[in-house]
């Protein structure tokens, strides 16, 4: 599918898909929903862990400084964890990701959400002065970018659920310091459904989409939500904000469930929530991607980490379908 969606208005499609979703409901077709991509998740694929306990998890502590914490990225030469943080009860309301739509019903204060600091040593978290970022600040992914001729700074990739729509907000951030700075609020239509974010360079990602139709599409967007998951659904972008003029384009294969993203060395691993797989794809030098292998998580896969020393690759997985526990 193109990278360009369409964002019109409603059609005479707004009619016919009400009544194409109740004859769907009552007569489940198989043949069509084949036909439309519709992705036919073995239960057992997603399942594999539902009966296993915890093991290894001694060393864990729980910390209660930042709520419904999305993703984490660790700068290891500073011993420090960027997390990104909201607020639960308001994202019930609007967190289009989560297929919620209410904007104005949530509490206007609760848009500016936070990114906190965690000082892995010292054990201490800082929430983080946000400077710059005028409109909503709504997270999920992140990503951290080291400059590799400055080791005093780093840029924090967020993606953004604002109300006028999704972004990649980019951060300068002296490390050692309280503060955050907007350097970039990129946006593109190639950003749509943003979930997961991996920098490529001080003002290059890469970004997943975790669904097709958005918030603003209305009726389609819960009609996705209802009967998909689709194999055509979501992707992997690639976006260059480094000029005036900022690119977007599709460089996977489509997903049913593209989520968290992670780039190592020359890989970039994508976590698939619907599937329960994993993707490895080789990085080509203009950023284009070749699919060289999937891992069969056995879980709806969400963020992916990697620990630097053993290069083990961490991933985030929900045990029963249901989602997180
Ligand atoms: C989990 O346990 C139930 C009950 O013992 C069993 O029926 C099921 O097959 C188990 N599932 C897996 C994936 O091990």
């Amino acid at each position: 599918m193109s990278n360009v969606r369409t964002t019109g208005g409603p059609s005479l499609f707004s009619l016919a898909i009400p009544i194409l979703a109740g004859a769907l409901a009552f007569l489940q077709p198989q043949p069509l929903f084949n036909a439309v991509g519709k992705v036919n998740v073995n239960p057992g694929k997603v399942t594999r862990w539902v009966n296993s306990s915890a093991v290894n998890n001694e060393r864990c502590t729980v910390h209660y400084e930042g709520d419904a914490c999305e993703d984490v990225k660790i700068h290891f030469a500073s011993n420090t964890a960027f997390v990104a943080c909201g607020n639960p009860e308001e994202r019930t309301k609007w967190y289009p990701a989560s297929g919620r739509y209410d904007a104005a019903s949530r509490e206007e204060a609760s848009f500016k959400e936070y990114l906190l600091k965690y000082d892995i040593k010292r054990r201490e978290t800082t929430k983080l002065k946000v400077h710059g970022l005028d409109g909503d600040f709504i997270t999920h992914g992140i990503d951290i970018y080291s400059f590799p001729d400055d080791p005093t700074k780093i840029h924090i990739f967020a993606v953004n659920h604002a109300r006028s729509g999704d972004s990649i907000s980019i951060f300068s951030h002296t490390l050692g310091s309280d503060n955050v700075v907007l350097v970039k609020d990129v946006k593109h239509a190639g950003i749509y459904n943003a979930n997961g974010v991996a920098a490529t360079g001080p003002l290059n990602f890469y970004t997943t989409n975790d669904h097709y139709f958005t918030a603003k599409d209305g009726i389609f967007r819960r009609f996705e939500d209802s009967y998909g998951p689709w194999t055509w659904a979501t992707n992997v972008q690639h976006c260059d904000a480094s000029g005036p003029k900022v690119t977007c384009r599709r460089v996977s294969d489509t997903h049913p469930g593209a989520n968290g993203i992670l780039i190592s060395d020359d890989e970039l691993y994508v976590g698939d929530c619907r599937t329960g797989d994993a993707r490895v794809y080789e990085i080509q030098p203009d950023h284009s991607l070749i699919n060289t292998a999937t891992i069969h998580l056995g879980a709806a896969a969400d963020n992916i980490n990697i620990i630097p020393t053993t290069r083990d690759v961490v991933v985030t997985g929900y045990r029963r379908l249901t989602g997180p526990s």
